[in-house]
């Protein structure tokens, strides 16, 4: 085994499955505004084959995506899943037909969640199901989330979820979660320019639990900075690689699940694990994070 395979391995404590830090975020594959069929329907389906053929073993989906369109992608293009491959779906939210998000937090919403996610995805328990707070759009709010994690821990009691993480939420979130059940991971808001959870990683490192950035390359507004193109041109990589594999070199713990629905851009991010930042290097980059905090 390639130890240095898509950047090396991680295992979700708790679990038996250890995953390639290198993964894949399928929410790109819906149309625009993350709404209804994807433009190429056949792309889609190749980006997810390609990405497992390349031995992408983590995936992260939700069923609001679409919604319903990327789990029914992921079922048309994958199922029967392959053994190692980790599913890794979300709760918390609904989409209205005005396309708006809105929270689906009461133990009703959130159990019909899982049987949607059960029933678009072709399983019978979700191997890994993030509560995913509304918080304040795309970063966490304070307040108990205590009501929702016990409607998790029992549908996990029921056998339906199999382990349990979070996603947008603060430290206190965390710790609070953590004294109901057993916390697998945590999906926050993070990359080059956006640091706020700088010591949450730190401190989740130190826990040995995994912190997977959403919007590693700056989501719906792809990360733009001259230092990084800089960076890239010398290294003759691309700015989207480069910020990659500077996530790569942050943490031990970071699990990368970058989004696209190019199969040319998947080919690129993938190459980003082989891409090694010299400490130089990685103290201008860190400049990037620095300007974005002014
Ligand atoms: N927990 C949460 O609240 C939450 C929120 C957002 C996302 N997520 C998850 O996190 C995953 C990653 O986030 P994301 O997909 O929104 O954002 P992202 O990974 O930061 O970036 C995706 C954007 O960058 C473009 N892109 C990808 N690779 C590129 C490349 N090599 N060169 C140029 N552009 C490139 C994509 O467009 P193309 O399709 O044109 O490549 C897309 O517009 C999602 O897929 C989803 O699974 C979770």
């Amino acid at each position: 085994m390639d130890a240095t395979k898509l950047g090396g391995r991680f295992t979700f404590p708790g679990t038996s499955r250890a995953v390639h830090r290198l993964g894949y975020g399928a929410m790109q594959l819906a149309g625009p505004g993350v709404w209804g069929p994807p433009r190429n329907p056949e792309e889609a389906v190749a980006v997810l084959r390609e990405a497992l053929a390349a031995g992408v073993n983590h995936l992260d989906t939700s069923d609001y995506y679409g919604p319903h369109i990327t789990n029914q992608l992921i079922r048309q293009a994958l199922h029967p899943y392959p053994e190692g491959l980790v599913l890794v779906t979300k709760l918390g939210a609904k989409r209205l037909p005005d396309q708006s998000w809105q929270p689906a937090i009461t133990a009703a919403e959130l159990t019909a969640g899982v049987h949607d996610n059960l029933r678009n995805l072709g399983l019978e328990a979700l191997e890994i199901v993030n509560y995913r707070t509304m918080g304040s759009g795309h970063g966490p709010q304070e307040g108990s989330i205590a009501e929702q994690i016990a409607v998790l821990a029992d549908l996990q009691r029921q056998g339906l979820i199999r382990h349990i993480g979070l996603s947008n939420v603060t430290a206190a979130q965390v710790a609070e979660a953590q004294a109901m059940v057993e916390v697998v991971c945590v999906q926050n808001l993070y990359n080059l320019a956006c640091r706020a959870d700088d010591a949450l990683i730190d401190d989740l490192a130190r826990q040995g639990i995994p912190y997977v950035p959403f919007f590693p390359l700056g989501g719906f507004t792809p990360l733009q900075s001259s230092i990084l193109t800089e960076v890239a041109a010398r290294l003759g990589a691309t700015p989207m690689q480069v910020a990659l594999a500077w996530l790569l070199h942050r943490s031990p713990n970071i699990l990368l699940i970058p989004g696209t629905s190019s199969l040319a851009h998947l080919r690129e991010n993938l190459a980003a694990a082989q891409l090694t930042l010299s400490p130089s290097v990685l103290a201008e980059l860190d400049g990037v994070g620095t300007l974005a905090r002014h």
